[in-house]
C-alpha cells in the first residue's frame, strides 16, 4: 500500500483539464479559431494519469488522441460546449487546470447559408464568450485551480491580476519573449506564480517537462 502510494501519488484524485483551441462558427463552412495544438493539455493529462489520477480532458479540435485508461476525453468544438462540459464535472473534481486557448469572442450571428462574396469589405460583429476559468473560480470550494496566461506586455503584473480575478491557486505564465516557446512548438518557457505571488521562473523545456513541473506543484499541494 505504501509502495503503491509512492508510485501513484494521485490515486483517488480527480482532475479536470481543458485543452486545445475552440472554433466559433461564422457560417456552415467557416469558423474563427487559433493556433493552439492541444499538446500542453494532453501532456498534462498524461502526466496526471501516470501518477494515478482520474483525468477528464475536455478538448477542442486537435490531432492528439489518448488511449490511457486513466483519461476520459470529452471532445468539444465551441467555447460554450467547453463551458458546459466543464460545469458538468467541476463540482466532482479535486483539481482543475485550464490549458485551453478559448476564444474570447464569437460571431454574434451565425449565417445559416454559406456567405457569398460581395462587398469589398466585410465586417463580422462579435460577442463575448463565457470565461470558463473565471466561472470555475467563482464556484470553487476545495478545488486546486490552475490557469494559464499568455501576455505580451507587463507579463507578471497582468498574470497576478488574473490570479485575483479568477480566484486561482496557481498560474502558469507563458513567455512568448523567448524563441522556441508557445503555440505549435514542442517547448515552453513558463513562470509559475502562486496565490501568494511567489514567482518562480522556469527554464525553457519540453512541454512534457513543463507538464511534470505542474504535476509536482499538485503533488506538493496534496502532501503539505
Ligand atoms: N480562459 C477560459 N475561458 C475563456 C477565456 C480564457 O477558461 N473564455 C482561461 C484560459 O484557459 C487560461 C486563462 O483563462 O487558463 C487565461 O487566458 P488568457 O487568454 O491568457 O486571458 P483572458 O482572461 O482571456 O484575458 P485576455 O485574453 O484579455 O488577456
Ligand atoms: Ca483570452
Amino acid at each position: 500500500e505504501k509502495e503503491l502510494e509512492s508510485k501513484l501519488p494521485l490515486r483517488g484524485k480527480k482532475i479536470l483539464i481543458t485543452a486545445g483551441p475552440t472554433y466559433e462558427a461564422i457560417d456552415p463552412v467557416r469558423f474563427i479559431g487559433n493556433h493552439s495544438s492541444g499538446k500542453m493539455g494532453f501532456d498534462i493529462a498524461h502526466s496526471a494519469a501516470n501518477l494515478g489520477a482520474e483525468v477528464i480532458l475536455v478538448s477542442g479540435p486537435t490531432n492528439f488522441k489518448s488511449n490511457h485508461s486513466g483519461i476520459k476525453v470529452i471532445p468539444v468544438v465551441t467555447a460554450q460546449e467547453m463551458y458546459d462540459a466543464c460545469h458538468e464535472y467541476f463540482a466532482t473534481v479535486d483539481v482543475a487546470i485550464a490549458a485551453a486557448a478559448v476564444a474570447d469572442y464569437r460571431p454574434k450571428n451565425v449565417a445559416t447559408q454559406k456567405i457569398k462574396k460581395a462587398a469589398v469589405n466585410f465586417v463580422i460583429e462579435m460577442e463575448k464568450t463565457k470565461d470558463i476559468l473565471l466561472s470555475m473560480g467563482e464556484l470553487k470550494k476545495n478545488q486546486f485551480l490552475i490557469g494559464f496566461a499568455l501576455e505580451t506586455e507587463n507579463e507578471i503584473e497582468n498574470a497576478k491580476l488574473k490570479i485575483q480575478k479568477k480566484n486561482l491557486d496557481l498560474i502558469v505564465l507563458n513567455s512568448l519573449q523567448d524563441e522556441g516557446a508557445g503555440f505549435k512548438k514542442a517547448t515552453n518557457k513558463v513562470t509559475f506564480i502562486d496565490k501568494d505571488f511567489n514567482i518562480e521562473p522556469m527554464e525553457l523545456k519540453s512541454k512534457e517537462a513543463v507538464a511534470d513541473d505542474i504535476l509536482n506543484k499538485i503533488k506538493a499541494y496534496f502532501h503539505e
